[in-house]
């Protein structure tokens, strides 16, 4: 039996050993602290169209593509907080609205379905909805998971599909320059033959192909309970606009919400800060006036793994017995069901997704 050595125990590490546990691999995760990085305190959003900016369109196939195997990879999976109910946009103000139509018209010039509402329309579908919000998008075919769930699930099908866990932290892969020897723990070395680094915003310094093309981008969230006598919450993710600033609202069962997300650079800094917290209430509150009656149950930070273009580096970018799954920035849990077939691909000595290969930078300053 073949062994594989997973760094990193997010929802990329989890489900890249999952999938290849059930292949028949002998596969064993090494994190401190497993599920407690960036995927704990994601949003959860599955939202390929509505997370598309201009100019990252080969982004936008790559989450189009996982999208479409997310209920098979549910499915497999067995309970994971998976919410069908889709998503809307709302826009507040004028430059808002403008913003939105623009985005809408590149998303239908480039065959997205995406339908345009007024402010009445979106109340329709959302009551939660008040009244600044003026206009906006349904986007019926994003949609979310409860990045708790998923992870608990995850944990859950690698340990029953006999993966092995170890609570440690790796300083660095291990090479002779031709082939991966092993992962260096504790300043020793523990022996590997393969060894697939998804480490998340960690990845930069665990192996020089990777120096300098991951860098921590930092989100903060939080999240919400409804009360009693409270505005019931909405059932799709509510994106807005604010006055240029855009906010999300992620429902959860039993009347739970996540607001997020901040986006700042500011190293590997997990602190909550003031602002961000007013920002996110402040923004949420204009879209959905009746969160103001919920209780703020948590304010949290994670590390984004950011990649120069944006796209995930999924590939083998040598020595012989490395291969990598990050950088994948706003959309790992999206793309976990794609990441964990490319890394099945590759292990069987497939090529992965030409686009997410990590060599298209060899040569290239990050
Ligand atoms: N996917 C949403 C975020 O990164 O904030």
């Amino acid at each position: 039996m073949q062994e594989l050595t997973v760094i990193g125990a997010g929802v990329i590490g989890l489900s890249c050993a999952w999938r290849a546990a059930r292949a028949g691999w002998r596969v064993t995760v090494l994190d401190p602290a497993p599920a407690s990085g960036s995927s704990w305190v994601a949003g959860g959003m599955l939202a390929p169209v509505t997370e598309a900016w201009p100019g990252e369109e080969q982004l936008l196939d790559l989450g189009v593509e996982s999208l479409r195997r997310w209920p098979g990879f549910a499915a497999d999976l067995g309970p994971c907080g998976l919410r069908t109910e889709g998503t809307v946009v709302a826009a507040t103000g004028a430059g808002d609205r403008a913003e939105l139509d623009a985005v809408a018209a590149h998303l239908s010039r480039l065959g997205r379905d995406v339908e345009r509402l007024s402010g009445r329309e979106l109340r329709r579908l959302e009551p939660a909805i008040g009244p600044d919000v003026r206009g906006g998008l349904s986007v019926p075919g994003d949609l979310a998971v409860d990045n708790r769930e998923l992870l608990a699930a995850l944990r859950r099908a690698a340990a029953a599909s006999g993966v092995g866990f170890v609570a440690r932290a790796v300083q660095a892969v291990v090479d002779d320059g031709q082939r991966v020897s092993g992962v260096l723990v504790d300043g020793v070395v523990r022996p590997a033959t393969t060894v697939l680094v998804t480490a998340g915003a960690h990845s930069g310094s665990l192996h020089p192909v990777l120096d300098g093309l991951v860098r921590p981008v930092k989100g903060e969230i939080l999240r919400l309970a409804h009360r009693p006598g409270a505005f019931p919450p909405p059932r799709r993710t509510v994106r807005a606009l604010v006055d240029g600033r855009p906010v999300y609202v992620v429902p959860r069962d039993a009347g739970g919400l996540v607001v997020g997300a901040t986006q700042t650079e500011t190293g590997f800094d997990t602190e909550v800060t003031v602002g961000g917290v007013r920002d996110l209430l402040r923004d949420a509150e204009r879209v959905l006036p009746g969160i103001a009656e919920y209780a703020l149950r948590e304010a949290a930070a994670g590390l984004r793994p950011g990649t120069p273009d944006n796209r995930p580096l999924i590939g083998a970018p040598g020595p012989a017995g490395l291969l990598v799954a990050t950088g994948h920035g706003r959309n790992g849990m999206l793309l976990a069901p794609l990441t964990a077939d490319a890394v099945l691909g590759l292990l069987r000595g497939e090529p992965g997704p030409v686009d997410a290969d990590p060599t298209r930078f060899q040569g290239v300053t990050a």
